[in-house]
């Protein structure tokens, strides 16, 4: 299988997950926009969805999911997302898309994370994919000097916003052998909204597309 078929793949057994009559959480990327095409085939069954970025709150209306704001929904029992890279332990780099914080939040809220990838995110140690983090404007040249302190490698992303009107500045050549203790030393950064570790709030499953189309449902380890 390809990896565009892993990704259908894994969309497809994402729906398993999916609470009947309930809000969806659902994030953001090609993996993601698989999973909206086949959450539409069961819209009936649920209530609805909130979504992690303004292109997957557009592709969910098209289908005629109706999209909820997160702060008018009480309970959230699940939240589908991809990943760009994730471990064993289940922490993963988000962000690729530039959708972390909003998919930060969607995933603290939630109940239950899915992580849904192709078997080519899986790695042995976070770092390999240049971390996302999103930064407020003015605060980019001191954000990207304390990066280098660091010892990262900052590159401001060209001609991209996010959806909340910040940067993001992809960061090489960090080593993430405690994600979850580089996670909270970057977010104490001052123009830092939020960096693409999650691993404070990793995912509870993960369910893997493999190249002999099986998918392995995978537990925190
Ligand atoms: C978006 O900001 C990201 O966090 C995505 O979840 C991640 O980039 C995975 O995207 P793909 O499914 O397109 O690989």
């Amino acid at each position: 299988m390809n990896q565009n078929q892993l990704k259908e793949l894994v969309a497809r057994e994402a729906l398993k997950h999916v609470v009947e009559d309930k809000v969806v959480g659902v994030g953001s990327g090609s993996t993601v926009n698989c999973f909206i095409d086949a959450l539409a085939t069961i819209k009936g069954r649920i209530e609805g969805a909130v979504a992690a970025s303004e292109a997957s709150a557009e592709r969910l209306k098209k289908h005629g999911i109706r999209v909820f704001d997160l702060n008018s929904v009480d309970e959230l029992p699940v939240y589908i997302d991809g990943a760009d890279e994730i471990t064993e332990h289940l922490h993963m780099i988000k962000g690729g898309g530039g959708a972390l914080t909003r998919e930060k939040i969607i995933a603290a809220v939630a109940r239950k994370f899915v992580c849904i990838c192709d078997a080519s995110k899986l790695v042995p140690v976070l770092g390999e994919f240049p971390l996302p983090v999103e930064v407020i404007p003015m605060a980019r040249g001191h954000v990207g000097r304390e990066l280098a302190r660091m010892g990262g490698y900052p590159e401001l992303r060209q001609n991209f916003k996010t959806d909340n009107g910040n940067l993001i500045l992809d960061c090489h050549g960090l080593t993430l052998l405690d994600p979850a203790k580089t996670e909270a030393e970057l977010n104490n950064i001052a123009g830092v909204v939020t960096n693409g570790i999650f691993a404070r709030r990793p995912a509870d499953l993960l369910l893997l597309g493999k190249a002999d189309g099986s998918v392995a449902v995978m537990t925190e380890k």
